[in-house]
């Protein structure tokens, strides 16, 4: 019983705890065999060697254990570009591509300049590079080996246009910078938060997920030193917790910004807040 069908299927049914059992089983195999997922339907009869085998059988008993799988597999897709990942920093979520939707809406043809705050693997970063090749990026992170995660990821991803800094928020940005766009999706879940104990966050760093004040602290700091950064008619886009979306046009709209609004991400949930610097 080891043709790529059946094993498929036995392993979806060990995975009791994964709402994307199906997804995980495929993506680990696919990792086993080097190939990729359009193979396994091409060749469901296919039977696998005792090697290949021993190999899917430990990366699944890693996944029962409730590792994440793009930890297991060290690579996560986002956008249209494919990341290096690993425990440095938040694994990209699909949600985050809703902030980059957003950021295209609002500059159809490219910013001239972008800052990415708390960039992690680089995800929106590049994201956006790849998609405006002449606008200068700028992405930061708090966090060193993030940074050459970053790094690799640009190098491996064939971008140009964008420099990663180790920097706590704007510490190290040059304060005569400016730019016509700020995004960053920061730590924003409350330190005592019960989601913390659940699922694949349990695998990522607190420094990537957690900020005081109720999880608000890192937003209100970005919302009050991003004026300084953000030419005149520049924008600022946030990624935040679902319950957080008011909070953060309130907090918006205190500090001068106009044109205050959220988006829902592919869930339904306000998890994006914008606005534009007058
Ligand atoms: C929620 S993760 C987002 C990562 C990435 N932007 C993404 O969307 O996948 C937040 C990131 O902020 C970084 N971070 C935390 N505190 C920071 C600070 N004071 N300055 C800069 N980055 C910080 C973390 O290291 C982490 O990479």
């Amino acid at each position: 019983m080891n043709s790529i069908a059946e094993l498929l299927n036995s392993a979806r049914q060990q995975l009791l705890n994964s709402d994307t059992a199906q997804l995980d089983v495929e993506l680990l195999l696919c990792h086993c065999l080097e190939c990729e997922r359009s193979y396994l339907f091409t060749w469901p009869e296919k039977q696998l060697s005792d090697q290949h085998n021993e190999h899917f059988q430990k990366l699944l008993e890693r996944r029962i254990a409730g590792e994440p799988v793009a930890h297991i597999i060290a690579k996560r897709d986002f956008w249209d570009l494919t990341l290096e990942v690993n425990s440095s920093t938040l694994i990209p979520r699909p949600d985050t591509e809703t902030l980059v939707e957003q950021a295209l809406d609002y500059f159809p043809s490219g910013a001239a300049a972008a800052l990415d705050l708390g960039t992690g693997t680089g995800a929106i970063a590049l994201a956006l590079a790849s998609e405006w090749p002449s606008c200068k990026l700028l992405a930061v992170d708090l966090n060193a080996e993030a940074v050459a995660l970053a790094e690799r990821n640009r190098v491996a991803n064939n971008i140009q246009n964008v420099r990663f800094l180790q920097s706590s928020w704007f510490a190290e940005i040059d304060p005569g910078s400016r730019f016509n766009l700020i995004v960053s999706n920061p730590p924003y879940i409350d330190p005592i938060d019960p989601h913390l104990q659940e699922g694949d966050v349990r695998f990522e760093p607190l420094s990537a997920l957690i900020a005081g004040d109720g999880g608000m602290a890192d937003l209100k700091l970005i919302v009050q030193q991003a004026p300084h950064y953000l030419d005149s008619g520049g924008y600022l886009l946030l990624e935040h917790g679902y319950q957080q979306a008011a909070l953060v046009r309130e907090l918006l709209s205190l500090q001068g910004f106009v044109d205050v609004a959220s988006r829902e991400d592919i869930a339904g949930h306000e998890r994006i807040s914008f606005a534009r610097w007058p």
